[in-house]
């Protein structure tokens, strides 16, 4: 029998995959543990999850680490939270050049501590000039922050004469995002059972196809991001158009 990553169409990969990755709190209350236990266990899943990709030629990853709510969780798991991220970013520095997997960052990461910002920014720079695969942490991001900055960016555009009200379309507001330059992702996974979009990436998931498993993020490994994939490629992406019309499209060019 086929194992899932065989049946893949590697001609019809998403060309950008984003992930909620949910359930950290609950996996390590099942296992009598902390919360903190079940963040440093989802970094297994983060360099899974990062590998398979990167294998199969997924251009652009992008992992919600850390939302703007996320601030009002107890100040210890914060902390937690900070911390190990700088460690894991330091850690996996090494894999990700030779891998050649270029680490970029979204959100407000002026509000992040410094040590925290400064190892991301020292990431960032130290795999610039990588080409393989992108790999983006959304970090204190939150959509409709985004949103709000790239609607005064523009009115900035506007004030000093550089854009005129008529031009701004739907290009020139992609263009002020966070995720300038990164296509929209195909394909969004939440993990953890919860159906939920939190706040992440409202304006590029318009035509995202969602996919929602009750895996718990440190439980995620490799067969299940195929899993995702392969539900992925079995699905009809109609934009708007009905059936017959793809149809259409595929026979008559
Ligand atoms: C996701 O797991 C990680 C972050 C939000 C940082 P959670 O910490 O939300 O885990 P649950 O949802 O409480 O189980
Ligand atoms: C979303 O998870 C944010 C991240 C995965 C970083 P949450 O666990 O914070 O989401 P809600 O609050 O349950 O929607
Ligand atoms: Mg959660």
């Amino acid at each position: 029998m086929l194992n899932p990553k065989d049946k893949i169409d590697l001609n019809k990969l998403p060309s950008h995959v984003a992930i909620i990755m949910d359930g950290n709190g609950r996996w390590a209350k099942t296992k009598g543990k902390p919360r903190v236990f079940g963040h440093k266990s989802g970094v297994t899943s983060v360099r899974e999850v990062t590998e398979v990709a990167a294998e199969l030629g997924i251009q652009y990853l992008t992992l919600y680490a850390f939302s703007t709510e996320n601030w009002s969780r107890p100040t210890l798991e914060v902390s937690a939270l900070m911390t190990l991220l700088v460690e894991t970013v330091k850690r996996e520095l090494s894999s990700l050049n030779k891998n050649n997997i270029k680490l970029q960052a979204i959100g407000d990461l002026s509000k992040l501590p410094e040590k925290t910002r400064k190892t991301l920014l020292e990431g960032i720079a130290q795999t610039n000039e990588n080409t393989r695969m992108t790999l983006i942490l959304a970090l204190n991001y939150s959509s409709r922050w985004e949103i709000v900055e790239a609607s005064k960016k523009i009115a900035q555009q506007v004030i000093k004469g550089n854009l005129l009200i008529e031009n701004i379309n739907e290009e020139v507001f992609s263009d002020n995002l966070t995720t300038k330059d990164i296509p929209d992702p195909e394909l969004m996974i939440r993990t953890s059972g919860e159906h939920r979009i939190s706040n992440y990436l409202l304006w590029q998931a318009a035509y995202s196809e969602l996919y929602f498993t009750s895996v718990l993020w440190p439980d995620f490994r490799k067969d299940h991001f195929y899993e995702a994939i392969l539900d992925f490629q079995g699905r009809e992406r109609r934009f708007g158009k009905t059936s017959e019309q793809l149809g259409l499209t595929k026979s008559n060019p």
